[in-house]
């Protein structure tokens, strides 16, 4: 609960899983992955196949350090715009990497505003367990209905260490919802969705992908 407390600091009424402290955050986020952040979070970007013109959406975008990488790969005849549910999130987004076609919003993972098959590549990284289960399902069908067909979504979260004492200070550390994370409902519930093509793996530091694609006719 240590981190989470203190990334979350006021409950947000609206939004009961946004983090408020994005400055702490960023910081957290470039200590843990120290020189391998580039590395782990390009390969994201990678897996989806994002090409210069695609538009990108990214879910949970906190700082936007993903957005901003993503963002990279489409070039300037592309665009990926991050959404978070945290003000302070998006404004600190929006100071450090909002710059050309790199933009954020306002918005939560389960009641996305974009129209539907407005966006090639959907990404999420670390956002999805802030959630209850139901809401995660929803943030999924959601991202789905965003996609253009044939487009991809890549979905990263944690998966919570096997043994016990791992379990024990996953719990302590970072809450309940990283402890118990069902992290291999994510695969079932991209194809409950209707994404096809669903594959999954790790990228190292605790962290799994699931790949999926909307297929191109229903
Ligand atoms: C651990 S951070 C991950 C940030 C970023 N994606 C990254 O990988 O560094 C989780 C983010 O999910 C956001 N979040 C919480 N509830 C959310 C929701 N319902 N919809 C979208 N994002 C949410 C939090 O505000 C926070 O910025």
């Amino acid at each position: 609960m240590v981190f989470r407390h203190l990334l979350r600091g006021r409950a947000q009424a609206d939004a009961p899983g946004a983090l408020r402290q994005a400055r702490l955050y960023d910081l957290m986020s470039l200590v843990v992955f120290n020189r391998h952040r580039r590395r782990v979070y390009g390969r994201i970007v990678e897996l989806s196949g994002a090409q210069p013109g695609d538009r990108v959406l990214d879910v949970g975008c906190g700082p936007g350090y993903l957005t901003a990488l993503a963002a990279g790969a489409v070039a300037s005849e592309g665009d990926a715009v991050g959404i978070d549910p945290s003000e302070p999130m998006i404004d600190r987004a929006r100071q450090v990497r909002g710059h050309g076609n790199c933009s954020f919003e306002l918005g939560k993972a389960e009641a996305l505003t974009a129209p539907d098959a407005s966006f090639d590549v959907v990404l999420s990284s670390l956002a999805l367990h802030h959630g209850p289960e139901a809401a995660r399902a929803k943030a999924i069908s959601e991202m789905y209905r965003v996609l253009r067909p044939g487009g991809c979504a890549v979905v990263v979260d944690f998966r919570p260490p096997q043994g016990r004492l791992g379990q024990h200070l996953a719990g302590v550390l970072a809450g309940n919802d990283m402890r118990h994370n069902p992290i291999d409902r994510l695969a079932p519930m991209a194809q409950d969705a209707g994404f096809t093509s669903v594959t999954s793996g790790d990228l190292g530091f605790s962290l799994h992908y699931v790949r999926a694609y909307r297929p191109v006719s229903p």
